[in-house]
């Protein structure tokens, strides 16, 4: 997997990695749980909650941590979560700006936990991604049941804790999305869905959230954790609370990618009867065309989807009826969970691109998340920058065909296949542009 080449391919990584990352200053509650002495080895999720401060219990009450599971995101995560496999947000609330600030995301099937800490003598945010490996993982053998089940948060081995500056080159760069501004511009929280009714958050307590529960039970039994979180506890999902910590911690005004749930959720809503519960056909919302053609006009990421849903309905029974027979040991593995998108809506979700784009729109579209003209020129990918097409060389052109044209399963493949796949006649259509 591309993945694994990429994090190979980094200088260190275990303890070594770790005592380099501790050697650099800082001073967090990530470093208090994982540099000191005696830091607990990372066994597994709930170690590591346990390790930086937030561990859960099942009668924990309100000293547990509060959490949002999400059904939808634009985040490193975005081809691998839905309703059937959310990504979890956990976090500690507080009335006013917390002094030790620090978040965890986690979704099944990554490989690593990402977290964000506020460092207390320079209050910048610090950001860490901790990855691990399963016993399947050396001989590259990770099965569903492995990456999707239970069994992805524990048994952890070969951990390695890397920060944002040992990321800064590779595709997992948390600045790109978290230091819009740039190099010099402050990093911080994300939250795209600021408001309520927070669409594509769980949410006991809103109709698009409560539809979002709804499928998650289809699949997962009452007595299964995820994300180390009590089966009792996980009905407490907590946008609400996300979006006031987002808010206090001085985030609230700065969202680059706002996503107007309320005016786009409405307007989805009038536009087809069934929605938010039934997602197909799409709804349809003007608020959000202006966000993604502002996307498509060279924004760096693409707009939240407009729908509740991500998923279609068939691939949803046939999964959820799949993981049920898994847990039930009616059958010896867990069905691939990232197999229930709605195809129709790939575009729109960031999977593909629209269709009909010219050579520079594709560029624009694909690449310029990771490539524009905000980035540390110290990068090599400053190399290509897609603001400067109408100037560029040949030889970076080259280049770019090069990558494109790379298999897609190869680490160097572009755009990365994380984020996105291009049709062979969109990579010819910007071969024949720039080979002019
Ligand atoms: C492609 C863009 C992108 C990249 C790259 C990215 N993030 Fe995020 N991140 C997001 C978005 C969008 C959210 C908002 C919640 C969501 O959609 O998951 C988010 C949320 C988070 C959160 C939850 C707290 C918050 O800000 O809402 C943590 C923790 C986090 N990211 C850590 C990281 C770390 C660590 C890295 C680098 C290893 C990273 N992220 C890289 C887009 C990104
Ligand atoms: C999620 C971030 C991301 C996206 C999206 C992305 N790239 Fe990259 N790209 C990188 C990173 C990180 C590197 C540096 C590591 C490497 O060389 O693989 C890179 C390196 C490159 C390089 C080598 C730099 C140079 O000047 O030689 C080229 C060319 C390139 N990308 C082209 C593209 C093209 C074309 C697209 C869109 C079709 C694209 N990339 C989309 C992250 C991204």
């Amino acid at each position: 997997m591309a993945d694994d080449s990429i994090f190979e391919a980094l200088p260190l990584k275990g303890k070594p990695q770790l005592d380099a990352l501790c050697a650099r200053p800082g001073d967090d509650p990530v470093r208090d749980g994982l540099c000191k002495p005696d830091a607990p080895a990372l066994t597994g999720l709930a170690a590591l909650q346990k390790a930086v401060g937030l561990g859960f219990t099942p009668d924990g009450g309100n000293d547990n941590p509060s959490f949002a599971l999400l059904g939808h995101t634009q985040s490193l995560a975005s081809r691998k979560v839905s309703a059937i496999n959310p990504r979890v947000i956990i976090f500690m609330s507080t009335n006013a700006r917390n002094p030790d600030l620090v978040t965890l995301a986690f979704t099944r099937g990554e490989g690593f936990a990402e977290l964000i800490a506020r460092d207390k003598k320079t209050k910048k945010l610090n950001f860490y991604l901790v990855r691990f490996e399963q016993a399947c993982s050396a001989e590259h053998k990770c099965t569903p049941t492995d990456r999707f089940t239970v069994e992805n948060e524990r048994a952890w081995r070969n951990v390695s804790v890397y920060d944002d500056e040992d990321l800064a080159n590779t595709i997992f760069d948390c600045r790109a999305c978290h230091q819009p501004g740039g190099p010099k511009a402050p990093k911080q929280m994300l939250m795209q869905e600021m408001e309520r009714p927070w669409t594509h958050f769980f949410d006991t307590e809103t109709e698009g959230g409560a539809a979002l529960y709804d499928d998650f039970k289809k699949a997962h039994p009452k007595d299964e954790p995820l994300a180390a979180i009590p089966p009792n506890v996980l009905v407490f999902s907590d946008p609400a609370a996300l979006e006031h910590s987002v808010n206090v911690e001085g985030f609230g005004d700065a969202q680059p990618h706002f996503f107007d749930s309320k005016t786009i959720e409405g307007q989805v809503k009038a536009s087809s009867k069934g929605q938010p519960g039934a997602n197909d056909p799409p709804g349809k919302s003007t608020a959000w065309n202006t966000l993604y053609q502002r996307h498509l006009a060279g924004s760096p990421f693409p707009p939240a989807y407009h729908d509740v849903k991500v998923t279609d309905a068939s691939k949803v029974s046939r999964v959820a009826a799949a993981y049920q027979a898994f847990t039930k040991g009616e059958s010896s593995s867990a069905p691939d969970v990232t197999d229930v998108f709605l195809d129709r809506a790939a575009p729109e979700l960031g999977h593909t691109l629209k269709t009909g784009l010219d050579a520079a729109g594709i560029l624009k579209a694909a690449c310029a998340g990771c490539h524009n003209d905000k980035l540390d020129p110290s990068l090599s990918r400053a190399g290509f920058d897609v603001t400067k097409l109408a100037s560029m060389d040949k030889a970076t052109k080259e280049r770019v065909i090069a990558r494109m044209k790379l298999p897609a399963s190869s680490p160097q493949h572009m755009p990365p296949e994380r984020f996105r796949t291009l049709t062979a006649d969109e990579i010819a259509k910007v071969e024949a542009e720039l080979s002019k």
